[in-house]
């Protein structure tokens, strides 16, 4: 048994990326019933007790292990994850923010953590803050990306897994087998899967969203700058437009779009439907256990 599934406790090392504050508890639940790690995403989640009522729902659906996602720079981070361990919760992924301030109260509640990283850097620092293992993303996946050049799946996971001895997770344009092989061929011991579950029969998405990605093809996708972050999203003819207007700030005129209403509403024309490069390879709707077992067959 790896390290990593001591960690998870899961059947297969396959971990449900986090999407924003898009929870589903089915789905959660389905992920971990069909033998992978299912995540609820608490990042942005600012009421702890709308946090507990999503863990109470997930299980009431399954009893197989999941975990949560906990944003750092979310003011309640703490509370929410002293109400994960009272829940009896034992693995949380930590993102966008400083490790060494987390880790101590993780492992005094008990509990391991996996730290999400974009950079070789960021994953010294998070080995040495106590992180337990590390979620490595490249940068062709979707979520929100540093203004920096950044490094993609290919080349960072094994670099990362040349300078730290904890275990890496792999996360970033993979969708299927071929992506699953190819990661632990790097030496992750597991993936992190986010558009692929995006674009899957238990997810809440709306409809809308879901088939933008799958009509996506080869180069559909683009960083766009949200505040001092980038975020990958597929590139709409709206967004396309704006884009190509040189009389037009980008920056500013995607700080009117509100995503997350938009990502509600399924009006995508002039929004930014969040999803990475493997877009391209996805052609269909699945249900999480069909993309699960094709991964890992
Ligand atoms: C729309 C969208 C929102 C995301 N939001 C988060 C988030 O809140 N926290 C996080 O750690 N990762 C987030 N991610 C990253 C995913 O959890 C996952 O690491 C990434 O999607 C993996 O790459 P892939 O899309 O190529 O599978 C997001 C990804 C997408 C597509």
């Amino acid at each position: 048994m790896s390290e990593l599934s001591d960690i998870l406790g899961s059947t297969w090392p396959v971990i449900q990326g986090p999407i924003g504050s898009m929870n589903s508890p089915d789905m959660v639940a389905a992920v971990s019933e069909a033998g992978g790690f299912g995540m609820l995403a608490l990042g942005f989640v600012n009421r702890l007790e709308d946090a507990k009522r999503l863990v109470e729902e997930v299980k009431d659906r399954t009893g197989k292990p999941f975990g949560a996602n906990v944003v750092i720079m979310n003011p309640l981070h703490r509370e929410i994850i002293e109400m994960l361990a009272e829940e009896g919760i034992q693995t949380v992924t930590t993102s966008v923010g400083r490790p060494d301030a987390i880790y101590p109260l993780i492992h005094e509640l008990g509990m391991k953590g996996l730290h999400v990283v974009l950079s070789l850097t960021h994953a010294v620092k998070a080995e040495q803050a106590g992180a337990d293992g590390l979620v490595v993303v490249g940068c062709e996946a979707g979520g929100l990306r540093s203004r920096r050049p950044e490094s993609s799946t290919m080349v960072l996971v094994p670099l990362v897994c040349d300078h730290v001895s904890i275990p890496v997770v792999a996360a970033g344009g993979i969708a299927d087998s071929r992506g699953y092989r190819a990661a632990l061929a790097l030496g992750a011991q597991g993936v992190q899967i986010g558009t692929r579950f995006l674009v899957s029969e238990e997810s809440i998405a709306h409809e809308a969203w879901k088939q933008v990605v799958i009509d996506c093809g080869d180069g559909g996708t683009d960083l766009l700058p949200v505040g001092n972050m980038m975020t990958r999203a597929v590139i709409t003819p709206g967004i396309r437009k704006l884009i190509e207007d040189p009389s037009v700030d980008l920056e500013e005129e995607l700080q009117k779009i509100d995503r997350l209403k938009a990502w509600d509403d399924g009006d995508l024309e002039n929004a930014m439907p969040g999803a990475g490069q493997v877009s391209a390879l996805i052609r269909d709707v699945k249900s999480v256990r069909e993309v699960i077992e094709e991964m890992v067959s």
